[in-house]
């Protein structure tokens, strides 16, 4: 690891993250991920050594706990801040709930009262307005949002959904699109981009006439042609969200 984050940081890094957070079995079953939050000692070692020998901010996410019976969130915590940790952040759910049921804000709570580093508080933050609760109710130094920003990217302009124009969103479609293609190729990139088409247009009505195809094309040509029909068609004239 510190091997890797040496190579890194002159790449221009501004800080190193441990994901002590991931609860994908492939990773956290082998020990890495919210696997580190079963091996304190782990933990330990792993700030101390990268902290010591790295200039940038060395940081970390983890959860909970492993389970509901090991939620060791204050533990890690402490040991993190003592071994040179720069801040945590961390998502209020164990690993072995995934994503299921409410993010614990009342731990994060708990956990900024018992560091002095700062906190990033994550978990069902899906509008400005949670973020907004999410520091009231924790007090927690910042709000980290993963899966609001799914098709939603200004979240962190913290413009709700409602304020919204079709125009900026095809904006956003048209050019995320244009990134995935260049990365992924096509019929990759357009295949990929689907679940992100999705996320942009949900909640608004009226698409039943354009989705199926516009998920099913796989032809960029195609692709910009039903954007087009989309935005002349005479419901979406103004708002995205117009009645
Ligand atoms: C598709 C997807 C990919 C994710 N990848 C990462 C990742 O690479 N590193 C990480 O720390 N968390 C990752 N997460 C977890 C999120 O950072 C976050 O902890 C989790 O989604 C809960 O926050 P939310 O309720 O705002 O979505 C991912 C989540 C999703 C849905």
């Amino acid at each position: 690891l510190l091997e890797a984050a040496l190579r890194i940081e002159p790449w221009g890094a501004d800080i190193i993250d441990v994901n002590m957070g991931c609860s994908t079995r492939k990773v956290s079953g082998r020990g890495a991920g919210a696997g580190m939050l079963l091996q304190p000692d782990l933990v330990a070692r792993t700030f101390n050594l990268l902290s010591r020998h790295l200039t940038v901010p060395v940081t970390g996410k983890i959860r909970l706990g492993w389970d509901a019976a090991r939620r060791n969130y204050l533990e890690i915590g402490r040991i993190m801040e003592e071994n040179g940790a720069a801040l945590i952040a961390m998502h209020g759910r164990t690993k072995t709930q995934k994503y299921s049921g409410q993010a614990d804000w009342d731990a994060i709570a708990r956990l900024k009262q018992s560091v002095s580093i700062p906190v990033i508080g994550n978990g069902d933050a899906r509008t400005p307005q949670d973020i907004d609760r999410m520091l009231a109710y924790t007090g927690c130094d910042a709000v980290m949002v993963g899966r609001g920003a799914i098709g939603n990217p200004w979240i962190f302009a913290r413009r709700r959904r409602e304020e919204l124009t079709l125009a900026e969103i095809l904006t956003a479609v048209r050019r995320h699109a244009a990134e995935m293609i260049t990365y992924y190729g096509l019929p990759a990139g357009l295949i990929q981009f689907r679940k992100h088409l999705k996320a942009y247009l949900a909640d608004i009505p009226g698409l039943d006439d354009f989705l199926p195809s516009l998920l099913a094309t796989t032809a960029p040509v195609e692709f910009e042609r039903l954007l087009r029909q989309l935005e002349t068609a005479p419901t979406f004239a103004k708002s995205a969200y117009a009645d």
